[in-house]
């Protein structure tokens, strides 16, 4: 199993990555209670050899930004991709309202550079497609935004097969952000895309929320390999394909350097199939 994913001859990122959601105050809203703790999670994970981090500009909004740019100022001498995201809208804790206007789009480019103090991002991903405007619209000004130097990769999050394909049309997609899990598989098709075509698929949800934390299969699989359960499930997604870089989400220290090391379990080919059976009943 190979550790790393190749974006380009400049970017090769540790699969095992890091998502920021966790950080800010309940429902994603707000700042977090312990500002401090949050910049010491990411800056554990880069400590521990996180170099893809994922963010949003709607985390907050625009709190995770300014954690991971505090963590990344407090780490020079690292070099981190940055996989943020434009296209939702918040108006509250847990509400979402996704926005493909060209002009919020640029906007928020602008903002997750701003507050991510960055001079480029490496990978900005289409949050949604919003319905109301064209997949060319929307791809198309992040593509301006790519020429003019701001974006350095497109990614979307949350499409269908047809869409990746409708929006390769514009532009080119180096990764996919769908939901994707040990029990929550509805996207295999697009990840098998993904794969055929190299393109990186970043699972969002990989443990579940919390649910592939504990599990009498997870769990007995677990104690085999001195192991916890959400270290097997994100050792399963490392071994069910070569593109996929999770990003476990994480307030505490501690969990995150468990989720790193998940990255040196093998798993055996029948323990592998035996997860593979296991449904959200049984897990
Ligand atoms: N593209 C999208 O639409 C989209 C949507 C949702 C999320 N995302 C991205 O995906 C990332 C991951 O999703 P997520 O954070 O929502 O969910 P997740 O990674 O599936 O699960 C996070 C939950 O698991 C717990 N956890 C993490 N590591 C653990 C460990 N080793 N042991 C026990 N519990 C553990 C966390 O609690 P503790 O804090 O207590 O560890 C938290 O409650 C996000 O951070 C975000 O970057 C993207």
């Amino acid at each position: 199993m190979t550790t790393t994913f190749t974006f380009d001859s400049d970017l090769t990122v540790n699969r095992l990555g890091y998502g920021t959601m966790q950080l800010p105050g309940k429902g994603v809203w707000g700042p977090s209670t312990d500002p401090q703790n949050a910049v010491d999670v990411i800056t554990t994970a880069i400590d521990h050899g996180v170099n893809f981090i994922d963010t949003a500009d709607s985390y907050g909004p625009l709190f995770a930004n300014e954690y991971l740019k505090q963590a990344l100022v407090a780490r020079p001498n690292h070099h981190v991709m940055v996989a943020t995201k434009v296209g939702f809208t918040r108006q509250g804790p847990n509400i979402w309202t996704e926005l493909g206007n060209p002009a919020y789009l640029r906007q928020q480019v602008e903002m997750n550079l701003f507050t991510l103090g960055l001079d480029h991002i490496d990978l900005l991903q289409l949050h949604r497609i919003d319905p109301n405007f064209t997949i060319e619209e929307q791809v198309g000004e992040l593509a301006k935004l790519q020429q003019e130097g701001k974006i350095k990769h497109i990614g979307l999050s949350q499409v269908s097969v047809e869409q990746l394909q409708a929006a390769q049309q514009v532009a080119p997609i180096v990764s996919v952000q769908n939901r994707y899990n040990l029990i929550d598989r509805a996207d295999e098709a697009v990840l098998d895309y993904a794969q055929a075509n190299h393109i990186a698929f970043i699972p969002w949800f990989p443990l579940a929320t919390g649910q592939l934390t504990e599990g009498d299969t997870l769990s007995t699989i677990a104690t085999k390999y001195q192991a916890s359960p959400a270290q097997i499930a994100l050792a399963w997604l490392l071994k069910r394909a070569d593109v996929i870089l999770p990003i476990p989400g994480t307030a505490s220290s501690e969990h995150v350097i468990q989720n790193i090391d998940a990255q040196n379990i093998e798993l055996s080919e029948a323990d592998f199939e035996a997860l593979s059976n296991i449904d959200s009943a049984s897990k």
